[in-house]
C-alpha cells in the first residue's frame, strides 16, 4: 500500500478502515531485516514528540501510562482507563502503536475483548506477556513472579488472533522465563509454543545488565519468528550488535516518562525556592510550543471554513475610560470597568462575552487610572486627555483601530452573547440593540437614553425594517419604543463614516464639544443615515450605581 492510500484512509478518522494501515506499517517494521526501533509514549503530547523525532513506531508502555496516572505498574488502572489514553496517542499521531498489554488483562476472553477494542481505537498490535493478572513491572521481583501455564497462555495468544478483524493486527508474545530465572531451555520452549499458538513475534525480555541471555536465546531461535527486545538493563551494549544478531526491533521502553519526572522535579524545585519563574522560563518549552504541539494551526484553519467570519472580523473596541464618581470611593484607584463583580473586573467580564460570541479582536480605551486596566490579551488605547472624559472624544482617540466591521460598546454594562451575534447579524451600515423593558429601567430612576422608532416593538416588528429616528433621555413617555443599551455595530462602511464624523467632531480638542455616544449617533441619523434597530428586552446590567455592583454578581 503507498503512503498516499494509507494518508487517504488515515484522513477518515478511528475507524476500521483507518486502522488497518498503522497495522500494516506495525507489521511491516516487525517483519522487516533491518533493526527497528519503537519508542515510549504514554500520552498523546508525548506519542505526537515521539513521532516528531523521526521513530516509525510506539510503545505504549503499561509502566509509563501507569506511572503518568500516578498509579502502579500491577493493573491498577483498569484496561479501559488505558485504552482511553491510547485512543489519544493514537489520533495524536500517524505511526503506529504497539500497546504493552500485560498479561491481555484475564484470560482468553478478556485477551479477545481487548484486540478487538485496540483495533477500534486505532492500535497497530499488542505485547502480553506470560504471568497473570494482577502482573507487576519486570523488574520488581521479577524472579518471584509467577509464570502463566503455558498452555493456558497459549489460549490467549490464540483467541486474540482469531478476535482480530484485519490479518495485519499484530500480537506480540512476551516471554517472561528469563525474568523469572527459569533459565533459557524454558524460555524457548515458551517461545515455540507462542510461535505455534500464532504468535507474529517474540519479545524477550532480560533484567541483566548485560545482553548474554537474549544473545543466547536468540542464537537458539534462529529466525523462526522476529524477536523484539527491551534493552532497559543492558543498555550499554552497543546497538550494532543488536543489528548484527538479527534482531526485529529495540523499544526504549520508559525514556519519555523518565525525561518528564526529571524535567517536572527540577522545574518544580526552582519554582518552588525561589517563588518565581525568571530562572524556569528559558528552560521550560514556550507557550508557542506547546500550541504548536497541539495542532493550533489547523485549528486557526479549520476556523476560517467553518465559523462565520463576522465574529472573526468584527472588532470590539470597548469604551473604557471612565471615572464613575458616582460610585464613590470604590473609583478612586480605579477605573468603573475594572469594578469587581463576582470576582471579576466588569471588563473582564464583558471580553469574556465578546470572545464567547468569537470576537477575538478587542480594543479597549483607557482614561482613568489607565494603569489598573491591565486586562491581557486586549490592545489598549489611552485618552490622557480629561479626568472625566468625553465618551466620543475617548472614542476619537481610538480612531486608527476603528476599521472594518466594529461594535463599540461601553466599559460598564454586562450583557449576553447573544447581543453581538444578533448585532453582527444585521447587514445595516449602523445597527443599535433597543431594549423593550424599558419601563423597568425608568423604574429604577437611572440614566437612560430612550430611543423613538420608525416602528414600535412587536411580534411582526422585523429587525430589517425598524430604524431609529430619535434618541435622548428626555422623550416623552408615549413616543419611547425601548431604551439603547450603548451597543453600536458598524459595517466597513458605517466604521469609516463614523471616523469621518469624529474627526469633524473631535479634532478641536477635547473641550470643543463635550459629546457622549447618543450625540454621535444623533450626528448620524442627522447625516441622513440610517441606523436599524434590534429590539431585545433585558439580559443587561448597566452598572451606575453601588448597587449594580452586587447585582453584577447574579447577572451572570
Ligand atoms: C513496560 O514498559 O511497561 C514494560 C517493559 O512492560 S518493562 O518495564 O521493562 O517490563
Ligand atoms: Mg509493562
Amino acid at each position: 500500500m503507498s503512503q498516499t492510500q494509507i494518508d487517504n484512509l488515515q484522513g477518515s478518522g478511528p475507524t476500521w478502515a483507518a486502522n488497518f494501515p498503522k497495522a500494516a506499517m506495525l507489521r511491516k517494521l516487525i517483519r522487516s531485516k533491518e533493526l527497528s526501533f519503537i519508542m515510549e509514549a504514554h500520552n498523546g503530547l508525548s506519542a505526537r514528540i515521539v513521532e516528531e523525532a523521526g521513530f516509525e513506531a510506539i510503545w505504549a508502555s503499561g509502566l509509563s501510562i501507569s506511572a503518568a496516572l500516578g498509579v502502579r505498574d500491577s493493573n491498577e488502572a483498569s484496561w479501559t482507563q488505558v485504552l482511553e489514553v491510547l485512543e489519544f496517542m493514537c489520533d495524536a499521531t500517524r505511526i503506529p502503536i504497539l500497546v504493552d498489554g500485560d498479561t491481555g488483562f484475564g484470560n482468553f476472553n478478556n485477551m479477545r475483548r481487548l484486540v478487538r477494542k485496540l483495533e477500534q481505537r486505532g492500535i497497530g498490535g499488542v505485547c502480553i506477556e506470560d504471568k497473570l493478572f494482577p502482573k507487576t513491572n519486570s523488574f520488581i521481583n521479577g524472579t518471584s513472579q509467577p509464570l502463566a501455564d503455558i498452555e493456558e497462555f497459549c489460549g490467549r495468544i490464540q483467541a486474540g488472533k482469531d478476535a482480530q478483524r484485519y490479518d495485519e493486527f499484530v500480537v506480540v508474545a512476551r516471554v517472561e522465563a528469563f525474568i523469572a530465572g527459569w533459565g533459557l531451555s524454558e524460555a524457548l520452549k515458551r517461545a515455540e509454543a507462542y510461535r505455534k499458538a500464532g504468535a507474529d513475534a517474540i519479545l524477550i525480555h532480560s533484567a541483566k545488565r548485560n545482553p548474554s541471555e537474549i544473545l543466547e536465546f536468540k542464537r537458539e531461535w534462529g529466525d523462526r519468528l522476529p524477536v523484539v527486545i527491551v534493552p532497559t538493563k543492558y543498555y550499554t551494549t552497543s546497538t550494532d550488535v543488536f543489528r548484527e544478531q538479527g534482531f526485529s526491533a529495540v523499544i526504549w521502553a520508559n525514556h519519555m516518562m523518565r525525561a518528564c519526572i526529571t524535567a517536572m522535579q527540577d522545574t518544580a524545585k526552582v519554582i518552588f525556592s525561589e517563588q518565581s519563574l525568571v530562572n524556569v522560563e528559558d528552560r521550560v518549552a514556550p507557550i508557542a510550543e506547546v500550541f504548536r504541539l497541539q495542532g493550533a494551526d489547523e485549528l486557526e484553519e479549520a476556523e476560517k471554513i467553518y465559523l462565520p467570519q463576522s465574529a472573526k472580523l468584527t472588532r470590539a473596541i470597548i469604551l473604557g475610560a471612565a471615572h464613575g464618581p458616582e460610585m464613590g470611593q470604590l473609583t478612586d484607584a480605579r477605573p468603573k470597568c475594572m469594578l469587581d463583580v463576582a470576582g471579576a473586573p466588569v471588563l473582564a467580564h464583558i471580553v469574556e462575552t465578546y470572545r464567547a460570541a468569537g470576537v477575538k479582536d478587542i480594543v479597549v480605551i483607557r482614561g482613568w487610572k489607565k494603569a489598573a486596566v491591565n486586562l491581557e490579551g486586549v490592545k489598549y488605547c489611552d485618552n490622557d486627555d480629561e479626568q472625566e472624559p468625553s465618551e466620543a472624544y475617548s472614542l476619537f482617540k481610538a480612531i486608527t483601530e476603528l476599521d472594518g466591521p466594529c461594535i463599540t460598546s461601553y466599559g460598564d454594562v454586562l450583557f449576553k452573547k447573544y447581543i453581538p451575534l444578533e448585532l453582527m447579524d444585521v447587514e445595516a451600515d449602523f445597527a443599535v440593540i433597543v431594549d423593550t423593558n424599558w419601563r423597568e429601567s425608568r423604574n429604577r430612576e437611572r440614566n437612560a437614553e430612550y430611543v423613538t422608532c420608525s416602528k414600535a416593538y412587536s411580534k411582526h416588528a422585523n429587525n430589517q425594517d425598524v430604524s431609529r429616528k430619535n434618541i435622548s433621555e428626555d422623550i416623552p413617555p408615549k413616543l419611547i419604543d425601548g431604551e439603547w443599551m450603548g451597543f453600536l455595530k458598524t459595517s466597513p462602511a458605517g466604521t469609516q463614516f463614523l471616523r469621518e464624523l469624529l474627526v469633524q467632531l473631535c479634532e478641536q480638542g477635547p473641550q470643543a464639544k463635550p459629546l457622549q455616544m447618543v450625540d454621535v449617533l444623533s450626528e448620524i441619523i442627522k447625516a441622513g443615515k440610517e441606523i436599524r434597530v434590534v429590539y431585545t428586552a433585558g439580559n443587561w446590567l448597566d452598572i451606575d450605581r453601588v448597587e449594580d455592583v452586587l447585582a453584577g454578581s447574579s447577572f451572570r
